[in-house]
């Protein structure tokens, strides 16, 4: 894929809702929705998926932490609901060079201000499951992420892709992994980056997040009914990647 440039801004059209986005309808591009708990190994293999069938490649979470990282740089607090649901709804969004799989993180622009290192920042991982579980916030930026899939065919990353944002796409997979696994990938990223990590404190951080992620009121990470389930445990990326493209040959995708 090459580096195209996606902007997501609030559009006219942008009321219409999920059950008529997702890439089923009639002239609809086409999407695929993988999600699944922190570091199941969704990104990674969400882009080279991407990459194999030349559609675009969004990260959800990454906008929910481009969010919760210009909070913190507006010094709104993160727990004032009403304040950030107003910063989301007006925020813009801009995806510069997303097809670069060079990248960990691939960039993300919010209001103007480059996010992209922000987002891993260990004040918006500790922040982020708040700001994610506001209802005003999730819908601005659901609302955006189905504009880009009307746009174009896009592998949509998330915890509520196939329940919500795009409930008819082509293709839904969940995929699992267990604590221990992920919590051995997140540590291994940080080391790649040359951050300090610590093996306990990052597993006691994800179950938590996990249970915030599973347990709130709205869009609560769950698979949707139609999804396929992959466990990756043990697995390699390059063999989840393969199943997934094999999934994706057999529905014509
Ligand atoms: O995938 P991630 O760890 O970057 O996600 C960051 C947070 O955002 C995480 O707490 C779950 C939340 N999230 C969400 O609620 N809905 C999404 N579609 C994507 C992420």
């Amino acid at each position: 894929m090459d580096g195209a440039e996606v902007s997501a801004t609030a559009g006219a059209d942008e009321t219409r809702t999920g059950a008529e986005t997702g890439g089923n309808g009639m002239g609809e591009p086409l999407a695929i929705a993988i999600d699944g708990p922190a570091a199941s190994g969704k990104s990674t293999v969400a882009r080279a998926v991407a990459a194999a069938l030349d559609l675009l490649y969004l990260d959800t979470g990454a906008m929910y932490r481009a969010v919760t990282w210009l909070a913190l740089q507006k010094g709104v607090d993160p727990a004032d609901e009403a304040a950030v649901t107003r910063l989301a709804e007006g925020a813009a969004f801009d995806f510069p060079g997303r097809g670069e799989a060079a990248y960990v993180n691939l960039p993300i622009v919010i209001d103007g201000l480059d996010a992209t290192a922000g987002t891993r920042e260990p004040a918006v991982d500790a922040a982020v499951s708040a700001v994610s579980s506001y209802q005003g916030v999730r819908a601005a930026l659901v609302r955006r992420q189905q504009a880009i899939a009307r746009a174009r065919g896009v592998v949509m990353v998330g915890r509520d892709i196939g329940t919500v944002v795009l409930p008819g796409a082509r293709l839904k997979i969940y995929l699992v992994a267990s604590v221990d696994e992920r919590a051995r990938r997140r540590y291994a990223e940080r080391v790649a980056r040359g951050e300090a990590a610590d093996y306990e404190e990052i597993r006691a951080a994800m179950e938590r997040r996990d249970g915030l992620d599973s347990a709130r009121a709205h869009s609560p990470l769950r698979p949707a009914s139609d999804a396929v389930h992959l466990d990756t445990t043990g697995l390699s990326s390059d063999a989840v990647v393969e199943r997934i493209l094999a999934m994706a040959r057999s529905r014509r995708v």
